[in-house]
């Protein structure tokens, strides 16, 4: 078999054969397959697509090309959670603590933010002393004493997807449903839950732009996961705006722990209740969204939901005085607030040019190699829909840098304004299953 000949087969939209597929995907793995003909082969994809047939294969060959986490000595229904990335999206802090303290295992292993998106291990790190590497055996070990685990994926999972992902960051070729559902979901089938909810979202903040678009990548990726026996559902989520009020490392961590005190923003905590019930649906401890959501609020409500985030710090060796006084935070040097100068109702708050501006203050890395100030952010005191007074704080700013005249009139921009009412959005669109 000839790379160059796979490369040309799949220029003309041709299928690719499970044969073909292995062999690109291992000889890239092994080194056999320069780089060169993989990034024109996935610009190939890019213009051509695959066909279910091909995604499923490619996923499945990507999740054997290292080790696979098995966690079927811990008891009980395993739920995992994605969200495919979005500014502000602490959704993974509070949700994972709710579905817990029902009494399912949640076993996650997140990412590191990039660019205009966060990620959930740079949030729990900004807890001292927290740590997000642990071995797979601790990882059960933890599953089996507090039923929740929030760690960064071991060096050895999906080999594939770290060489294929790096590459397709410097070669334009990320943007490609296929090569986006068969990297998320190689990695989620390879941790070893039983059942995955996905958070796709769409708008301008997050990979995919539109609904359509979001739409057909929750289908493949729920097909793709039914097709390797996972319960695998998706919800189709807004990130036009920024989820919650705060982005930004420690600032989101606040704002999570509110949550599970009952005190959250509103479109946060509709997420987390309609996806912690759609968790706990498939985890089969309720039998309706309703019933879920009920049991979310009681955990709410008696505290327990709070009790297992303390409980998942200390496990994970982290300072939990700082979950019960979250004010032991730094508190970034700089706090500008940005008031409204006229009045009406928000239209937008543009989330990617929140999330870049969050990044530019110190939030976020443009690099691997960058380090995140984790006080730094932008806390809105607006959202989509309400009414503005002159002078109102549209959002404050945190931040430890100085000279950011420019960053903050970027953040001013980023609010539209209008005379007219304007409805306030829903947070979830669809459910895909
Ligand atoms: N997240 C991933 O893990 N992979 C992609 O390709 C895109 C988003």
């Amino acid at each position: 078999m000839r790379m160059v000949d796979i490369i040309v087969k799949k220029r003309e939209g041709k299928e690719l054969t499970d044969k073909e597929i292995k062999f690109f995907v291992n000889g890239y793995v092994n080194g056999s397959i320069p780089d060169y003909q993989i990034s024109a082969l996935f610009m190939a994809i890019v213009f051509q697509g695959m066909t279910n047939r091909e995604i499923v294969t490619l996923t499945e060959t990507m999740r054997v090309s290292g080790d696979i986490v098995d966690l079927s000595d811990i008891k009980g229904i395993k739920v995992d959670k994605h969200s495919t990335g979005g500014v502000g999206d602490k959704t993974s802090l509070a949700v994972g603590p709710m579905v817990a303290a029902c009494g399912v295992k949640v076993a996650k292993m997140s990412g590191r933010g990039l660019g205009h998106t966060g990620g959930t291990l740079d949030k729990l790190e900004s807890i001292p002393g927290l740590n997000v590497f642990e071995s797979v055996e601790q990882f059960k070990k933890q599953m089996n004493d507090i039923g929740l685990a929030i760690i960064g994926q071991t060096g050895t999972l999906v080999p594939a997807d770290k060489k294929m992902y790096a590459l397709r960051d410097v070669t334009g070729t990320v943007e490609s449903l296929p090569l986006i559902a068969a990297s998320i979901m190689s990695k989620k089938l390879a941790s070893g839950s039983d059942c995955i909810l996905l958070d796709v979202k769409f708008g301008n903040g997050a990979f995919m732009k539109t609904y359509d678009d979001a739409l057909k990548l929750a289908h493949t990726m729920v097909d793709i996961g039914k097709s390797l026996g996972k319960d695998t559902r998706a919800v189709l989520t807004d990130m036009s705006q920024p989820l919650g009020l705060a982005v930004g490392n420690s600032l989101e961590v606040k704002e999570a722990i509110d949550t599970l005190k009952g005190r959250g923003p509103k479109d946060f905590v509709d997420i987390c209740l309609h996806s912690g019930a759609i968790m706990l649906e498939q985890a089969k401890v309720v039998s309706s969204e309703e019933e879920g959501i009920e049991m979310l609020k009681k955990v709410i409500a008696d505290g327990s939901a709070f009790q297992k985030l303390r409980e998942l710090v200390i496990a994970q060796g982290g300072d939990v005085s700082y979950i019960d006084h979250p004010e032991k935070f730094e508190v970034s040097k700089n706090i500008i607030e940005v008031k409204a100068t006229k009045p009406g109702y928000v239209k937008q708050i543009v989330a990617l040019e929140i999330g870049e501006s969050a990044m530019r203050l110190g939030a976020g890395r443009e690099t691997f190699d960058d380090i995140i100030d984790m006080s730094a952010g932008i806390v809105l005191g607006k959202k989509v829909g309400d009414k503005v007074n002159v002078d109102d704080t549209l959002c404050t700013i945190y931040t430890n840098k100085d000279n950011i005249e420019e960053v903050v009139r970027d953040i001013e921009s980023a609010f539209v304004i209008v005379d007219e009412f304007v409805k306030t959005p829903p947070t979830v669109h669809a459910y895909v299953k």
